[in-house]
């Protein structure tokens, strides 16, 4: 029995990182799963490796057009369509808040909140044909915080945040859940990606890339796509029949205060200077 017997969900950007390790988690729990993206060599290959199970379909989530044909795709292929994973996206521009363009600010807010809202609108018919569903978004610890991204990346987010909270108040008299993952770091191809290298010269780097993240929150390993594959395969799953309009952070601790709390090292500069009075109370018979 697997947690996703009978349903079909879209993933976009399933090609890479968060969006495949999702897919080939929901496909393996029962799931028949489309896998949307702009990366066809990758996307056939994840089509190939689970046959009958995961189709994949070309489809850019800058193109409204494409967003409803992957949509679609769900009900022509498999039947229904039972959960969205808005999930495509990329590291973005990275200008301060006193340099932003106009350009990169459309081109952010497009690939990660227009996207994502397009995504919904398609999505909700064919839910209510389903009698219900499941849209998970995949937000950010950037977008609960500052200082985790780049300026229009981390606003983006956050605007998908709350997008999740306005969506599930909307749609929950459809039975259709409405949920976010904030992931921490997680060692996917978005890092090498944002700097410009190939796609296959980041592939080889993954491991580096968590062995470096290992000790940057406070469970010391580094967070992998299969972290936060579970946590979207809790909300899509039935056992989240009640749980609408949350934001989850899967991010191994690393929203939960600064690193240098847990060592009281934050506090030190303070405790030197009442040292001298503690030590004449102490010493006062
Ligand atoms: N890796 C992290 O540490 C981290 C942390 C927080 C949030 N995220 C978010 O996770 C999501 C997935 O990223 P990832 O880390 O797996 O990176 P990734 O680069 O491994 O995967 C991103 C995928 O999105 C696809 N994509 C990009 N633009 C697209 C478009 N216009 N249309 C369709 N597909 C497109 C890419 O081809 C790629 O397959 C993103 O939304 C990202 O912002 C990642």
């Amino acid at each position: 029995m697997g947690r996703l017997d009978g349903k079909v969900a879209v993933i976009t950007g399933a090609g890479s990182g968060i969006g495949r390790g999702t897919a080939e988690l929901f496909a393996q729990e029962g799931a028949r799963v489309i896998a949307a993206d702009i990366a066809d060599d990758r996307g056939r290959r994840l089509e190939e490796s689970a046959p009958g199970r995961i189709k994949y379909v070309h489809c850019d989530v800058l193109n409204e057009d494409q967003i409803a044909a992957a949509i679609a795709a769900a009900e022509q292929e498999f039947g229904r369509l039972d959960c969205l994973f808005n999930n495509a996206g990329a590291g973005g521009a990275n200008e301060t808040v006193d340099q932003i363009s106009a350009q990169s600010f459309d081109s952010v807010m497009h690939l990660h909140v227009r996207a994502a809202l397009f995504g919904i609108k398609y999505a909700v018919p064919a839910m209510k044909r389903a009698g219900g569903g499941a849209v998970i978004t995949t937000a950010s610890v950037a977008g609960l915080s500052a200082g985790y991204g780049p300026a229009l990346y981390s606003i983006a987010k956050a605007a998908l945040i709350h997008m999740t909270t306005v969506a599930a108040v909307q749609l929950a008299e459809h039975r259709i859940r409405v949920n976010c993952i904030c992931p921490g770091l997680i060692a996917t191809n978005i890092f090498a990606t944002a700097l410009g290298l190939p796609s296959q010269l980041a592939d080889t780097r993954l491991d580096a890339i968590a062995a470096a993240a290992s000790d940057s929150q406070p469970i010391r390993r580094g967070g992998r796509p299969r972290d936060i594959a579970e946590a979207a395969l809790y909300f899509a799953s039935d056992g989240a029949d009640w749980v609408t309009g949350q934001a989850l952070a899967v991010d191994g601790g690393l929203t939960l205060g600064p690193q240098g709390m847990q060592q009281m090292t934050a506090f030190a500069p303070i405790l030197q200077a009442l040292m001298p009075d503690a030590q004449e109370l102490n010493q006062t018979p």
